[in-house]
């Protein structure tokens, strides 16, 4: 029968319906590489330990390599009628390997997706690392072709200050770095092994965890075997498919409010940047119109991103210990997250890459002497006027200059000093912008030196090894 891995108490096949409702296959297939990975070491263990000859282990090895090679031909034959990629691979190689009938041997299914899923996990962190890092890098190339370049930054989406377009920048650089760092992060947690929990309770037989581990690559930083360490645990935890997927998620969240600003900056308000075509569409019906599709697009997959990270919390809650079918769920959000992330990491290079900095609307806008409003404060505080006390008289100066509709730089000498009397003829210096971002020297601050230390550490951080 189909079910020749489980039917020994059946009498009746389960219905077409019921075929079609529990198959995984459709989607579990992904995990072949790593299911395939995952049973020949659990294979090498069992020859290790005598349960299985070194002729079996070589004939079981020898059957799942030719498989692998099918699947990645795409020759191989996948049966939903089999379920789930485990009991596809197990049944072509029983086809193919008398020995295959003892592939099984203290294992279940359970430890065994566990493992298959802590190999993809650390697979995938990597990849995501990796295009992370490309979109980064992409940053850095318009920061560094647009180095001198000054913007207002924003608070409350009104002008605040002058900053640098590359710390601007820079500041994304930081997000996604964190990203990064937490798909890392997420790969260390997935660095245990769950052979051998087998379906709940381990098993009588004299396997060795160690082994399989020490095989399968979970090692700790000095080549240390990591088993997990309680086998009811083992196949009932999923918390790295919700850290996997959070991560996602906030990379989303990230990637969404760059995109946001992107999508203002080539607003004809702004008019700071000009998004490539190649990230853009026109409208069916406006002839004139340069949409940008790719930049909104990032900003609703991070909805999706956020939704698989609740589907996996809602799976998970109130499930009693340890597997039970629903966990079968926990693989399509995961995987969708994963593809998601890895698309939107490739789009926010690709956008950021042909995008043009209009560097005369830049300067125009920047050129906004209330920009420095702040810096007229403590100008004044230089002076020995406590900070409250500039602030209202420079408030009183805005009033002033909104007033005779003048720009802020403009107020007569003699009207500031009636404003207070520590003004001096040196006040509108104040307004020189390359003054202003000199002052702004310290760590994390927008100043030329500050900048060309973080222009220095993304350099290296992020060269290409
Ligand atoms: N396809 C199953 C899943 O993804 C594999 C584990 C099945 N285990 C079981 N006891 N039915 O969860």
């Amino acid at each position: 029968s189909s079910q020749a891995t489980w039917g020994g108490r059946f009498t009746a096949a389960p219905a077409d319906l019921m075929l079609q409702f529990s198959e995984s296959v459709s989607f579990d297939r992904r995990l072949a590489p790593f299911d395939i990975a995952g049973s020949k070491a659990h294979s090498a263990m069992l020859a290790h330990v005598g349960l299985i000859t070194a002729a079996e282990r070589d004939a079981i090895h020898a059957g799942l390599d030719a498989i692998l090679a099918e699947i990645k031909a795409g020759k191989f034959k996948w049966e939903v009628k089999l379920e789930d990629v485990h009991m596809n691979i197990e049944q072509a190689l029983t086809r193919r390997v008398p020995a295959a009938a003892k592939l099984h041997t203290a294992r279940s299914r359970n430890d065994q997706v566990a493992t298959d899923m802590r190999l993809w996990f650390k697979h995938a962190c990597g990849v995501l690392a990796q295009k992370i890092a490309g979109a980064q890098r992409a940053l850095l190339e318009v920061a560094t072709a647009n180095r001198t370049v000054l913007i207002p930054g924003y608070t409350h989406l009104q002008r605040a200050q002058p900053v640098f377009l590359a710390h601007h920048l820079f500041a994304w650089i930081e997000m996604l770095d964190r990203d990064g760092a937490r798909f890392r992060d997420v790969a260390e947690h997935a660095n245990w092994c769950p052979l051998g929990a087998g379906a709940i309770a381990g098993t009588t037989l004299p396997i060795d965890r160690e082994f399989t581990a020490r095989a399968l690559g979970f090692l700790d930083a000095k080549g240390r075997p990591q088993v997990t360490q309680n086998s009811m645990d083992t196949v009932a935890d999923r918390d790295l498919f919700i850290e996997f997927a959070a991560a996602c998620a906030l990379f989303g969240v990230h990637v969404s409010r760059i995109a946001e600003d992107l999508i203002l900056w080539s607003s004809a308000e702004f008019k700071f940047a000009e998004l490539p075509d190649a990230f853009c569409t026109g409208s069916s019906l406006m002839p004139q119109k340069k949409n940008p599709d790719a930049c909104e697009l990032l900003r609703g997959k991070s909805a999706r991103l956020q939704g698989n990270l609740h589907t996996l919390l809602t799976l998970t809650k109130g499930l009693p210990l340890t597997y039970n079918r629903d966990l079968q769920e926990d693989k399509p959000p995961v995987f969708d997250s994963f593809d998601q992330t890895a698309l939107c990491a490739d789009v926010l290079a690709g956008t950021v890459t042909g995008m043009k900095i209009q560097v005369e609307r830049c300067a125009a806008a920047v050129s906004d002497p209330a920009l420095l409003a702040t810096d007229l404060a403590d100008y004044l505080v230089a002076k020995g006027v406590p900070f409250r006390e500039a602030h209202h008289a420079v408030g009183a100066v805005v009033r002033l200059a909104e007033k005779n509709n003048a720009a802020l730089n403009q107020i007569p000498t003699e009207e500031m000093k009636k404003i207070h009397p520590a003004f001096e003829e040196d006040w509108a210096e104040v307004f020189d912008l390359g003054r202003a971002l000199a002052k702004r020297s310290g760590t994390g601050m927008p100043g030329p030196g500050a900048l060309a230390k973080q222009f220095k550490r993304w350099e290296k951080k992020l060269r290409v090894e």
